[in-house]
């Protein structure tokens, strides 16, 4: 059965996790899908892990549309949350919307997801006003790496904390159905989430959260280029993709593959008279 976002607020009141992880292309969602995982997102992180960039700055609306239709294609019972890329909804409430729109229309998502508080909690009201469900995204969100000076955790100070908390309140009443926390102390996220009536989704901010996203090359071992202190390897297919590339090659190169078990036939007849007609 589909999850909706109600699925989430139900999970959030029963104690339930809910369980989150991205996908980009069609036979990942597919086979994330019949794992039974609640949720998955189709996070601008595709800009570093799918396309080579060294941040998610770069990433288009097309981009976002190019994957998210694939991953909506192989998702049946997942809901597909597909990420606003940058300066998609950061230069008006206006353009929110019809990104918004279009993520959805075109994309078939389920949701979208937007990073920032309470500076933008009109775009998300407008967005939510047009029945479009937005997940928010608070703490260290990649899209302000230029302005945060790098990939660093969020909320350390004081201040930094109090207006993470303002900023997850702020989004709540703005109508989001959930919110992303990322990069946090997980005592500041447990308390974020503790005092929210919404699920909070964690990555890098600890066991309090509602729940917990993600990046599927780093929970799997497939993106080696930079690996944050908060991933586990849940498997290494990187290495077991390299042996079998590897392995491919070797036969290749020594005339072990193909065998006929991977060939077609003809009839002899047919090859032998066209030889004999050639020579
Ligand atoms: O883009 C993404 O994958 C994300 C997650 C890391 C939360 O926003």
């Amino acid at each position: 059965m589909k999850t909706t976002v109600a699925d989430f607020l139900s999970m959030k009141k029963n104690g339930e996790k809910i369980t989150m992880v991205t996908a980009y292309d069609y036979s990942t969602a597919k086979l994330i899908d019949n794992s039974g995982i609640n949720s998955i997102l189709v996070g601008d992180s595709l800009g570093m892990v799918m396309l080579g960039y060294p941040d998610t700055v770069s990433v288009t609306m097309e981009d976002m549309l190019h994957h998210v239709k694939a991953v909506s294609r192989g998702t049946e019972n997942a809901l597909v949350i597909c990420d606003m890329p940058f300066m998609s909804y950061q230069t008006s409430v206006y353009d929110a919307v019809v990104n918004a729109g279009r993520l959805m229309k075109e994309g078939r998502a389920g949701a979208v997801k937007l990073e920032g508080g309470k500076e933008y909690a009109e775009h998300v009201r407008a967005i939510v006003n047009a029945s479009i469900p937005v997940c928010g995204h608070i703490g260290m969100t990649p899209q302000s790496v230029n302005a945060f000076g790098g990939f660093k955790v969020q909320g350390k100070t004081e201040e930094a904390a109090r207006k993470l908390i303002e900023d997850a309140i702020a989004l709540q009443e703005a109508g989001a159905f959930a919110v992303v926390i990322e990069c946090v102390p997980h005592k500041l996220a447990e308390y974020i989430s503790e005092i929210l009536s919404i699920p909070t989704i964690g990555i890098g901010a600890g066991n309090g959260c509602s729940g917990q996203v993600l990046v599927y090359q780093d929970m799997l071992g497939m993106y080696s280029d930079f690996t944050p202190k908060f991933v586990k390897k849940f498997a290494n297919v990187g290495d077991v993709m390299t042996d079998a590339f590897k392995s491919y090659s070797d036969e290749v190169k020594t005339g072990n593959f193909p065998t006929e078990e991977h060939s077609f036939k003809i009839d002899d007849d047919i090859i032998d008279k066209i030889r004999g007609d050639r020579q």
